[in-house]
C-alpha cells in the first residue's frame, strides 16, 4: 500500500523517481507526488490520479535536482485528492515527507500540535508526522535525524518514511516500522524503495532496513543506521537476485496475462530441486530442518489473506487427507484479534505472496508470542514475513505485478501439496505407491497447465458473451470449492462484476433463488467422487434457465452437454485439480475485464501489497 522511492547522488533525480514510481504503482495509484531540492528550494509537485498524470503535471515545471523523494498513494486517511497526496510539507515548508503506513495516534498528536500553533493543509496522518518532526527539530534545536527519532518515539502505528530538509540538500532521513524499506547502494549514490523494483536497473547491492530503524543517507558518506531507541546498527548488504526482464511485460498487453502464461515455468521453478522424479522423492529444506516438529504437531493453523487464504483452504484439504493432522484456516485479520488458543506444539503456517501483508505479519507475531513454531510460504525473498518466521519455503515465481494474484496462487498450492505429501510419507499416513504416484503427477502439472493455456482464444470468445452480467456464481466441491472462491475473487477484483463462490451443494440453501437466464453460473465439474452430485446441481441450474460455463475433465460428455460453454482440463489426481481448474477461471476473469475496458493490472481501489490493517 503506497510506494515510496528516493534518490540522492550525481544524476538528475526526477527521471529515476518517475520510473521508480511506475514500478511501484502496483502498490497504490490514486495520487502521486514528488519533492526535489535544487538551488536552495524544496519543490513539491503532486496530483490526483496515476503517475502518468503527475508526469503531465510536471511537464512545465522545473524538475531539476540530484536529490528527491516520490510517492504513489493508496488512500487511508483522507480522500485521494491533490492536497492529500504526498509529499507533505511541514508548516515552514522547510521539510517534506513521504509515508507508507498508518499513524494510529495521529488525532492525539494533531491536537497537541494545533495547541502549539500548527495548521494543517490535508486530512492525512502523514502531515501530522512531518509537523511533529518539525516541532521536535525546532523546539530541541536538533538535526533532522534526531528530530525524526524523537517524533517516531511518540508514534503508534506503521510507517516507512523518507524526509527531505531544504537546508540540507545532501541528506535524506528514512525509517521504517511494519512497512517495507530497502536502500540500494550505487557508485556515489543511494536509492530508496518500498521494494527493490525501482532500484534493480542501477545497482544490485541493497540493504533492507529493519523495524524501528532510522537510516541517515548522506551524500558521499556511508549509510548510518540506528534504532529509534538509539542503538547503532551496522548495515548488512546483500545482492539482489531480481532481473529487469522479470519486471517488464515481455510483449503481453498486461502483466496479469503474462503472469497467467508464465505458470508452466513458475510451477517448474517452484518444484525444481524439490520434486525429484528420478530419485523418487520430495525434499523441502524447511521441512527437513524441522522434521520432528511437523511429525509431532498437534494441529496446523494456516493464516493468510485474499488469494493466499484460498490457497490455504486447498492446503487444509491436502494436509488432512495425506498427513492426517487437523488443520484450521484463519483470516489473518480475524486470527490476530480474536484471542485464539495456540499451543506450543501447534504449527502456524503463514502464506503471503508479498511477505508484507500487515494482518498476516501481525498474526505471525501473535503466534510467536504464544510459542508456536511458524512456517512461512512467501514469494518475495527477504520480505518481512520470511524474516519473522522460524522456517519456511519460498514459492520462487519471480515478481508478481498484476494486482490480481495468479502465478503466486498456483505456487502456494504446490508448496502446500508438497508439504502435505512429505509429512504424510514421513508419518507413514500414505503408502509408498501413493507417494510415488503423487510425485509423478506433480511433475506433470506444468505441461498440463501449458495445454490449458492453449485454450486462451476459446475462453476469450466465451468471455464476450458474459460481459452483460452484473452477478455470477462459482460452484465447486472438495478441492474445487476454494477454486470457486478464487475464480469469483478474480472476477470481482478486475471486472467489478459481483461474484460469489459456493460449495456446489450449498446452492440450494440460498443462491438458487438468484438463478435466472441473466445469471451466469460457473461450475467446476472435473472427475471426482462428487461428480454425479455436481451434475445434479447443474441440472437444477438448467431447470431455472441459468447459463452455465463448466470446467470439465478431458473427454467429459455429460456436463459439457448440459453447459452453454465448457473448457476441458487434463485429468490428474483430485488434490492437484485446483492447479488446473483455476487456469480457465483466471483467463475468463481476465478476458471479461478486457472486453469491459477495465484496468486489469491496476483495478480501482485495490493494491497489491496491503501493508495497512
Ligand atoms: C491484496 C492483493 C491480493 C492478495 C492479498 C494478500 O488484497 O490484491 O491479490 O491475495 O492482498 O496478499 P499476500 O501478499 O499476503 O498474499
Amino acid at each position: 500500500m503506497c510506494g515510496i522511492v528516493g534518490y540522492i547522488g550525481k544524476r538528475e533525480a526526477y527521471p529515476i523517481l518517475i520510473k521508480g514510481l511506475h514500478r511501484l504503482e502496483y502498490r497504490g495509484y490514486d495520487s502521486a507526488g514528488i519533492a526535489l531540492i535544487h538551488e536552495g528550494k524544496l519543490k513539491v509537485y503532486k496530483t490526483k490520479g496515476k503517475v502518468s498524470e503527475l508526469e503531465q503535471y510536471a511537464e512545465q515545471k522545473d524538475v531539476s535536482g540530484t536529490i528527491g523523494i516520490a510517492h504513489t498513494r493508496w488512500a487511508t486517511h483522507g480522500e485521494p485528492t491533490q492536497h492529500n497526496a504526498h509529499p507533505h510539507y511541514s508548516q515552514s515548508e522547510e521539510l517534506a515527507i513521504i509515508h507508507n503506513g498508518i499513524i494510529e495516534n495521529y488525532s492525539v498528536l494533531k491536537e497537541g500540535l494545533i495547541s502549539e500553533g500548527f495548521t494543517f493543509q490535508s486530512e492525512t496522518d502523514t502531515e501530522v508526522l512531518i509537523q511533529l518532526i518539525e516541532f521536535m527539530k525546532k523546539s530541541n534545536g536538533s538535526d533532522l535525524s534526531t528530530a525524526v527519532q524523537l517524533a517516531l518515539n511518540q508514534v503508534v502505528g506503521a510507517y516507512a518514511i523518507a524526509v527531505l530538509d531544504r537546508n540540507n540538500p545532501d541528506l535524506i532521513v528514512a525509517a521504517r516500522k511494519g512497512s517495507p524499506l530497502v536502500i540500494g547502494i550505487g557508485e556515489d549514490e543511494y536509492f530508496i524503495g518500498s521494494d527493490a523494483t525501482p532500484i534493480i536497473e542501477y545497482t544490485d547491492r541493497v540493504t533492507y532496513i529493519g523495524d524501528e530503524e532510522i537510516v541517515t543517507i548522506q551524500r558521499d558518506a556511508p549509510l548510518k543506521i540506528r534504532t529509534i531507541g538509539n542503538i547503532e546498527k551496522t548495515p548488512r548488504f546483500q545482492k539482489l537476485e531480481l532481473t529487469l526482464s522479470q519486471l517488464e511485460k515481455g510483449g503481453y498487453p498486461h502483466f496479469m496475462l503474462k503472469e497467467i502464461f508464465e505458470q508452466p515455468h513458475t510451477l517448474s521453478d517452484c518444484m525444481r530441486g524439490r520434486v525429484n522424479v528420478d530419485a523418487n522423492n520430495i525434499t523441502l529444506a524447511g521441512f527437513i530442518d524441522n522434521r520432528e516438529k511437523f511429525l509431532n504437531a498437534r494441529r496446523i493453523i494456516i493464516t493468510a489473506c485474499g488469494t493466499s487464504w484460498h490457497a490455504a483452504q486447498i492446503g487444509m484439504y491436502a494436509i488432512e487427507e495425506y498427513a492426517r493432522i487437523p488443520v484450521e484456516v484463519e483470516y489473518s485479520s480475524e486470527f490476530r484479534y480474536r484471542k485464539p488458543v495456540i499451543h506450543k506444539d501447534d504449527i502456524v503456517i503463514a502464506i503471503s505472496q508479498s511477505g508484507e501483508t500487515a494482518d498476516t505479519l501481525a498474526a505471525v507475531e501473535l503466534a510467536r508470542k504464544e510459542g508456536a513454531f511458524i512456517f512461512g510460504i512467501c514469494n518475495v525473498v527477504g520480505s518481512s514475513i520470511p524474516r519473522n518466521t522460524h522456517s519456511g519455503c519460498y514459492t520462487h515465481v519471480g515478481p508478481e505485478i498484476g494486482v490480481a494474484s495468479t502465478k503466486a496462487f498456483t505456487a502456494q498450492v504446490t508448496v502446500l501439496t508438497m508439504l502435505a505429501v512429505l509429512i504424510g510419507k514421513e508419518k507413514g499416513t500414505i503408502s509408498r505407491e501413493e507417494y510415488l504416484n503423487l510425485i509423478r503427477e506433480l511433475s506433470l502439472i506444468p505441461e498440463k497447465v501449458g495445454k490449458i493455456l492453449k485454450k486462451n482464444e476459446l475462453i476469450a470468445q466465451y468471455a464476450k458473451t458474459f460481459t452483460y452480467a452484473s452477478n455470477c456464481i462459482y460452484l465447486g466441491r472438495g478441492y474445487n470449492f476454494p477454486v470457486a472462491l478464487e475464480g469469483a475473487l478474480k472476477l470481482k477484483e478486475i471486472s467489478y462484476i459481483h461474484a460469489e463462490g459456493y460449495p456446489a451443494a450449498e446452492m440450494k440453501h440460498g443462491p438458487i433463488a438468484l438463478i435466472s437466464h441473466e445469471m451466469p453460473v460457473i461450475v467446476i465439474a472435473t472427475q471426482s467422487d462428487t461428480y454425479d452430485k455436481v451434475t445434479s446441481n447443474i441440472q437444477e441450474i438448467k431447470a431455472r434457465k441459468g447459463r452455465i460455463i463448466s470446467v470439465v475433465t478431458e473427454g467429459d460428455q455429460v456436463v459439457s452437454a448440459l453447459s452453454d460453454f465448457s473448457v476441458e482440463v487434463p485429468e490428474t489426481l483430485p488434490c492437484l485439480t485446483p492447479l488446473l481448474s483455476v487456469i480457465p477461471l483466471q483467463l475468463l476473469a481476465y478476458h471479461i475485464a478486457v472486453v469491459k475496458g477495465c484496468d486489469v493490472d491496476q483495478p480501482r481501489n485495490l493494491a497489491k501489497s496491503v501493508t495497512v490493517e
